[in-house]
C-alpha cells in the first residue's frame, strides 16, 4: 500500500453518519442538532441543551419542568462512589477519580446489563447528573474540605458552583460557567467520542464507552489543554500588579522562544478548524466578562500576548480550551479540575453518540499496514 493512502490519525477519514452535531470549519461553525452553539449559548440552559442533544429537539416547557426535576434529583453523590474516591490518593488525577467514579457508577446501576435505548437514556441523565458531585467532591477534598449536599432550588451550573465552593455565585458567574458547560458538549467525531463509538460498537455497556471517553479526553492534544493552558500561563507568572501591557508583552516574548524552540503550546490548533475554531469568539466573550467581574486585566494581557504572537509566527488560532482555561481559574477550579469540568459537559454529546452508534451499529474496526520483521521462524 503506497504510503499516501494510509490515513494516519484517519485524518480527513469520514467513518459514518451523525445527526447529532455539524462542524464546518469553512464557515466556521458548529450546529447542534441544527441550532448555531452561539444561539444556544446566548439563550439556553446547558439543561436544555442536553435535552436537545439527547432527543433531537429542545424541551417545551412541560418536558422541561420533568427534565429538570429528574437531573435534580440525581444529583446526590452516591454513598459507596465516595467511599471510592475517599479510597483514591489526594494526589490523584481528577481526570482518573473521574474516570473510577463513572466506572463504579456503571457496575452499580441497577440497569447495568439493559442495553435498550429507554435504559442508557436513563444511565445517561444519571451520569449526567450526578457528575457534577465527583468533580465538586474531589476538588473539595484536596482542600481538606466535606462534601457540600446539592441544592434542588439551584439550575444545574449555580448547583455546580455551589457544590464546589459552598457558596451561591452571583449570576455573571453562573451565565459563565453555563456558556462553558453549553460549548464543551458536542462537537462530532472527536477522539473521545469516537473512543466511546468504538467501544460502543462492540456492544460493550455504555459506562464502559464513557469510561475510555475519559481516558481518551485526559490527554493534553485533546480535553487536557485547558488544563495545560493554565499550566503556560502559571510558567509565564501571572503578577496581579502587573498591567495589560507589560503582561502582553512578557507573554508574547514566553511564546516566541517557545515557538524558536519548535514547542507545542496547548490551546492552540486544532485538526479540523484550521481557520480558528468557531466556539472561541463566545467563550472569549465569556472570559471578557470574567475578567472584568475578577478585576483581572493582567490576565487579557497574558492572553492576548501569546495569542498574537502565535498568529504572527504560524497563524495558528487559540482553540475553546485556551479561553476556558482562564476563566475556570477566575472562578476558583483548581487547574487540574479543569478538564473534569469538560467531562461533565461532554458526557451529554458521548451518550448522545452511544445511542446513535447503537441505533445503526457496525463494529468499528480498521486496517493496518504491517512493516514489522519479514515471516521468521525459531532456531
Ligand atoms: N503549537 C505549536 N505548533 C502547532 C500547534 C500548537 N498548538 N498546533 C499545531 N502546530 C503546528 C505543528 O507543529 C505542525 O507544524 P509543522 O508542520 O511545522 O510540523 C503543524 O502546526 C500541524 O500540526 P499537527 O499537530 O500535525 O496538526 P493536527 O491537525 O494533527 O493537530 C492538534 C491538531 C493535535 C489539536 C494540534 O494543533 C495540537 O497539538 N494543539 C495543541 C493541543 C490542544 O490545544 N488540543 C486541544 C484541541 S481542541 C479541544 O480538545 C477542545
Amino acid at each position: 500500500m503506497a504510503a499516501e493512502d494510509i490515513k494516519k490519525g484517519l485524518a480527513g477519514v469520514v467513518v459514518d453518519y451523525t445527526a447529532v452535531s455539524k462542524v464546518n470549519p469553512d464557515t466556521n461553525s458548529l450546529l447542534y442538532r441544527g441550532y448555531p452553539v452561539q444561539e444556544l449559548a446566548a439563550r439556553c440552559s446547558f439543561e436544555e441543551v442536553a435535552y436537545l442533544l439527547w432527543n433531537g429537539e429542545l424541551p417545551d416547557e412541560g418536558q422541561l419542568a420533568e427534565f429538570t426535576a429528574r437531573e435534580r434529583a440525581g444529583r446526590a453523590l452516591d454513598p459507596v462512589v465516595k467511599q471510592v474516591i475517599d479510597a483514591l490518593p489526594a494526589t490523584s488525577h481528577p481526570m482518573d477519580v473521574c474516570r473510577t467514579a463513572a466506572s463504579v457508577m456503571g457496575a452499580r446501576h441497577p440497569l447495568a446489563e439493559d442495553s435498550s435505548r429507554e435504559a442508557n437514556m436513563a444511565k445517561a441523565v444519571d451520569l449526567f447528573a450526578a457528575m457534577p458531585a465527583v468533580v465538586a467532591y474531589d476538588q473539595r477534598r484536596r482542600h481538606g474540605q466535606d462534601l457540600v449536599e446539592p441544592r434542588e432550588d439551584l439550575g444545574y451550573s449555580a448547583n455546580f458552583l455551589w457544590m464546589t465552593f459552598g457558596e451561591e455565585q452571583v449570576p455573571e458567574v453562573v451565565e459563565a460557567f453555563n456558556v462553558s458547560m453549553i460549548l464543551y458538549a458536542e462537537h462530532s467525531f472527536n477522539a473521545s467520542t469516537f473512543t466511546a463509538r468504538v467501544i460502543t460498537s462492540t456492544l460493550s455497556d455504555l459506562h464502559s464507552a464513557v469510561t475510555g471517553a475519559i481516558g481518551a479526553l485526559k490527554g493534553p492534544l485533546h480535553g487536557g489543554a485547558n488544563e495545560a493552558v493554565m499550566h503556560t500561563f502559571d510558567e509565564i507568572g501571572i503578577r496581579q500588579e502587573e498591567s495589560l501591557d507589560e503582561a502582553a508583552a512578557r507573554a508574547k516574548a514566553w511564546m516566541e522562544d517557545a515557538l524558536a524552540n519548535k514547542k507545542k503550546v496547548m490551546g492552540f490548533g486544532h485538526r479540523v478548524y484550521k481557520h480558528g475554531d468557531s466556539r472561541v469568539p463566545t467563550m472569549k466573550a465569556a472570559l471578557d466578562k470574567m475578567i472584568a467581574h475578577y478585576g483581572r486585566p493582567e490576565l487579557l494581557g497574558l492572553y492576548n500576548g501569546l495569542e498574537t504572537a502565535m498568529d504572527e509566527a504560524k497563524a495558528i488560532k487559540p482553540n475553546l480550551d485556551y479561553p476556558a482555561g482562564p476563566t475556570y481559574h477566575l472562578m476558583g477550579f483548581d487547574t487540574p479540575t479543569f478538564t473534569p469540568l469538560f467531562v461533565a459537559s461532554r458526557i451529554t454529546g458521548w451518550t448522545a453518540h452511544i445511542m446513535e452508534q447503537l441505533d445503526s451499529n457496525s463494529l468499528i474496526r480498521p486496517l493496518s499496514e504491517y512493516n514489522g520483521a519479514e515471516e521468521r521462524h525459531l532456531p
